[in-house]
This record gives structure tokens, sequence and C-alpha cells, in this order.
């Protein structure tokens, strides 16, 4: 399991952290994730001052995410983990 955590707080809001939301829902039912990841919403993470919403995958906190670029996010840090996971428990 990859728990993503997408900050909500206002200065993110702003910076599009729903559009996030959204496509990072998109995601995971295209990929058929639903059981593997956790899409979670926290509040101001108070790095307000970085590029871009602040996203947290697996204790990992990420700056400058966008809705343009969360698909390489994504296929960076969350399917590398669930690779990694899978390997591990053949
Ligand atoms: S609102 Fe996202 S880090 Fe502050």
């Amino acid at each position: 399991m990859v728990t993503i955590s997408v900050c909500v707080g206002s200065s993110c809001h702003l910076k599009g952290a729903y559009d996030i939301i959204r496509v990072c829902e998109e995601m995971i039912e295209r990929l058929g994730l639903k059981d593997k990841v956790e899409l979670k919403g926290t509040f101001c993470l108070g790095q307000c001052t970085e590029e871009g919403v602040t996203v947290v995958i697996e204790g990992e906190t990420l700056h400058g995410v966008s809705a343009e670029n969360f698909e390489k996010v994504f296929a960076e840090k969350v399917l590398q983990k669930l690779t990694e996971e899978n390997r591990g428990n053949n």
C-alpha cells in the first residue's frame, strides 16, 4: 500500500491541489490500484512558500507538483514503490 497525501491548505488549494486529487483519482481508477494506493488530503504542511503544491508520498515530501506533472510523479514515485513492494513479496 502506498499512501499519497495532497496538501489542501489554502495556499496549495489555490495552486491546484484539487486538480491533482482529480488526476490522481482518475489514475488510480484507470490502473486498477484502488486497494494499493491510499489518497488523502492533508492540512497545510508548512511549505507554502515552495513552488507548486506539496504532496507527501510514503513520507517523502515533494514540492512543485501540479496537475500537469502529476502523471510523471505518480509513475516515478508510486508505481516505482509498488513494483518494489511486489518484488519484496515474491
Ligand atoms: S497550504 Fe500546502 S504547504 Fe501550506
